[in-house]
């Protein structure tokens, strides 16, 4: 098997919309995969058609080597899926949560105890194995959740949305067991919207409107989805300046990251216009994440506007 999920054309229509438009990736073992774009891009869709909770309209797809249409039980005995709303019984308590996990995947009762203090651990919960998951501060529940999710030991695991709402010293630890997991041979299939998270994928999807846009590692992203020379400028009063250098002819984008501006012009040699109408030096700069994604959600609108105007 050379990828653990490989999709043709997979796509969701609810009723005459289209959530998810003709999704085609190959993911590989051991993989971080991240699903990135704005709210409705349709990422959660996607994870749940590959999940096999949602059947998908048309197009086909092979998680794990089975058919998505015709082997979906076998698949989601396989998998591991933290929904983006999960929730535990906030009434038992973190071994019971674990158990009742155990018991729904039908595990074993000798291989259960170990795997019980293994998933503990990983959460940073041992000795609080009798605790009410209430009385769990928020990154304490979204561990054991994922504890909840691995008790398995599956080799795919999907995790919606795992880390919204939680501190980032939670959110960095999360994504430490997730680093882990992949390097043990785990394909770990991630929504997020931080850019911190995104920069710790393997390879990111990036879908706008249900439409995947680009794909890649978040080097080859940076590199290869910009269409233009991007500078930084460190300008006082950035907020304000914005309209004004946006209207310029040779700038393509003006965006502020923080208190700079970062601009993107068609090319390396209008730097001097840009020194000469700012009084200040515009500075080359590698992208970022979040010049990427800037810039493909914009790529997206444009090509909506056009498709509805054609
Ligand atoms: N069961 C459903 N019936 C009708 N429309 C749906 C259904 N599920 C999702 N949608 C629509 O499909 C689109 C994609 O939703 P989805 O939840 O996949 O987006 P998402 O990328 O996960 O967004 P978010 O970042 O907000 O979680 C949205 O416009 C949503 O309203
Ligand atoms: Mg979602």
């Amino acid at each position: 098997m050379d990828f653990v999920i490989e999709t043709h054309d997979l796509t969701r229509i609810f009723g005459n919309f289209t959530a998810v438009d003709k999704l085609n990736i190959k993911i590989r073992a051991g993989e971080i995969f991240g699903f990135l774009g704005p709210n409705g891009a349709g990422k959660s869709t996607a994870i749940r058609m590959l999940c096999g909770i949602l059947e998908p309209s048309a197009g086909s797809a092979s998680v794990l080597g089975f058919d998505l249409q015709r082997e979906t039980e076998k698949i989601k005995r396989r998998i591991g899926y933290m929904s983006q709303k999960f929730s535990l019984y906030e009434d038992l308590t973190v071994q019971e949560s674990l158990n009742f996990y155990a018991s729904i995947y039908s595990l074993p009762r000798e291989t259960r105890r170990q795997r019980l203090q293994e998933m503990a651990a990983m959460a940073g919960l041992t000795g609080r194995e009798k605790e009410l998951v209430a009385n769990l501060s928020v990154g304490w529940k979204q561990r054991l959740a994922l504890g909840c999710a691995l008790i398995a030991r599956p080799a795919l695991i999907f995790l919606d949305e795992p880390t919204s709402g939680v501190s980032p010293t939670s959110r960095r630890r999360f994504f430490n067991i997730i680093q882990e997991l992949a390097d043990q041979g785990t394909t770990i299939i991630v929504t997020t919207h931080f850019m911190d998270e995104a920069e710790r994928c393997h390879n990111i999807a990036f879908m706008s409107a249900g439409r995947l846009m680009a794909i890649g590692t978040p080097d080859y992203l940076k590199k290869n989805t910009l269409e233009g020379f991007l500078t930084e400028l460190t300008i006082p009063q950035a907020l304000a300046k914005i309209s004004v250098i946006e209207k310029l002819p040779y700038v393509k984008e003006c965006t502020i990251h923080g208190s700079q501006l970062h601009v993107l012009l068609a090319g390396e040699e209008q730097m001097e216009k840009l020194a000469e109408f700012t009084q200040v030096q515009p500075r080359p700069i590698i992208p970022s994440l979040e010049d990427v994604f800037i810039a493909l959600a914009k790529r997206e609108r444009g090509l909506r506007e056009g498709e509805a105007n054609a």
